[in-house]
């Protein structure tokens, strides 16, 4: 059956991300195909900085879509039909904050776990809300595939803001990530394996790898695997440091806790001060991530619109992030019922959680969009934990919807990576500081 073309608005367009995502678009004009682009950022320098390699990759690969770039959210949106979000409030320069204040205090710097991803959740919401609003304006039934971060924060709020929306889905590619690198250990291929998985947005566990094609689950060979061999992710050649650090610290909490596979967003929860001390304030994510992708995109970027041609210069391809949207998109497209892990509204999905937490869970895309599976109960460890991040995140939202500082606080006191509110006041003290032009609290 020929498959209908789709007209696709990214946000956030002017991400250091974007030339790979089109590369995934390129890769798989087949399976989705395009009538048209928009690639929409509201900081018009980061779009033209890459527009000419963009447009010359399209032009090359997919010469019948049209193409626009826009830095007009009210022509951003008109009669599109998926809307992937990316969007980065605050730029790096706010990242570098977000990941440098707490490391003063002695606390985790990370863009989206810790006091650096409340900082960051509290830039999020409102823009988002605001996103939601003007698509429904001039697209009432887009698709709304939402990658902005703090992704467990923006769930929870836009689930809180627009509870009748079923076009909104939230996801991640941590676990898309991490499925790639089991693969690879493993020796099958990625799309073969179905995951089974609960908890929140980069806070959560694998419990099952199916194979598809035997019906096996992976996960006993895996954890074996995992006991005697460092975790790596897929790709550890292209891998910075502090990423190669990240995966390892999976076989460290799998020492303690052998049971599920844990998300390695999980580290800074449970070893918050080996990591703070062992983070450089100086240097950071944010400065290793601008000296690496940055840096080599916009060189690529830079080169496409001085020669005006692609030349000698490589197609820039999205492994996971790129290729996870595109699929999603897909699999939503045309009812292909994939599995992903995917964020839903708990309802009974883990039925002894809070209702209105946004799980995170595995679950079929379909047209309808996500049909998660329901989980069952989960054991009291987790659900002790599971319960006081979701208390973080819910209080969290509700700091920023409300301006209230005493939330805040309250928020801040029950992430794991904090505790003492002596420190939580004070790291939030400096945060809403530098974050004055973003959002406030009294
Ligand atoms: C993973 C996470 C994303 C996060 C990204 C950061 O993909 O799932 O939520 O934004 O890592 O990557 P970076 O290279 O910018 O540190
Ligand atoms: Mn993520």
């Amino acid at each position: 059956m020929k498959r209908e073309k789709q007209i696709v608005t990214i946000v956030g367009a002017g991400s250091t991300r974007t030339p790979a995502l089109i590369g995934s678009l390129v890769n798989y004009k087949d399976r989705f195909p395009l009538k048209k682009l928009v690639l929409f950022d509201i900081d018009k320098s980061r779009i033209d900085a890459q527009k000419d390699y963009i447009r010359l990759v399209m032009e090359k690969h997919c010469p019948d879509v049209e193409l626009f770039f826009t830095d007009d959210e009210d022509k951003a949106y008109i009669d599109t039909d998926y809307v992937f979000c990316q969007m980065r409030a605050g730029n790096f320069e706010m990242r570098n904050y977000d990941e440098k204040i707490p490391l003063k205090y002695g606390l985790v710097g990370q863009e989206t776990c810790g006091p650096g991803g409340f900082a960051y959740g509290m830039r999020s919401i409102q823009p988002m809300i605001d996103m939601v609003k003007k698509i429904r304006e001039y697209s009432k039934d887009a698709w709304i595939l939402n990658y902005t971060n703090p992704a467990a924060i923006v769930a929870v709020a836009l689930d809180k803001v627009f509870p009748n929306d079923k076009k909104i889905l939230n996801i991640c590619d941590q676990p898309y990530s991490m499925i790639k690198s089991f693969a690879k250990i493993l020796e099958v291929d990625m799309y073969d394996i179905e995951p089974r998985y609960f908890g929140l947005n980069h806070f959560g566990w694998f419990t099952k790898l199916y194979q598809s094609s035997t019906g096996e689950d992976l996960i006993p060979k895996l954890k074996d695997y995992l006991t005697n061999h460092e975790f790596k992710p897929y790709n550890a050649e292209q891998r910075d440091p502090s990423w190669l650090e990240t995966y390892k610290n999976v076989n460290k909490m799998m020492k303690h806790f052998p049971r599920y596979l844990p998300n390695t967003y999980l580290q800074y929860y449970f070893f918050p001060d080996e990591i703070a001390k062992k983070s450089n304030p100086e240097y950071t994510r944010a400065d290793e991530a601008k000296a690496g992708r940055e840096k080599e995109v916009l060189d690529i970027c830079r080169q496409a619109r001085e020669q005006n041609s692609l030349e000698g210069l490589p197609l820039l391809m999205g492994q996971v992030h790129g290729n996870m949207m595109v699929e999603v998109a897909e699999s939503i497209a045309y009812d292909l019922k994939k599995v992903f892990v995917i964020m839903a509204r708990n309802e009974d999905i883990i039925p002894n959680l809070p209702k209105d937490a946004m799980v995170e869970c595995a679950g079929a895309l379909t047209e309808n969009g996500a049909e998660p599976y329901p989980y069952g109960e989960v054991e009291t460890f987790y659900k002790g934990l599971l319960e006081n991040q979701y208390a973080y995140e819910k209080l969290t939202v509700e700091a920023c919807l409300e301006s209230n500082y005493e939330k805040a606080i309250q928020a801040l006191t029950l992430n794991r990576t904090i505790v003492n509110p002596n420190k939580a006041k004070s790291v939030l003290d400096d945060l809403m500081e530098v974050n004055s032009e973003y959002w406030i609290l009294k």
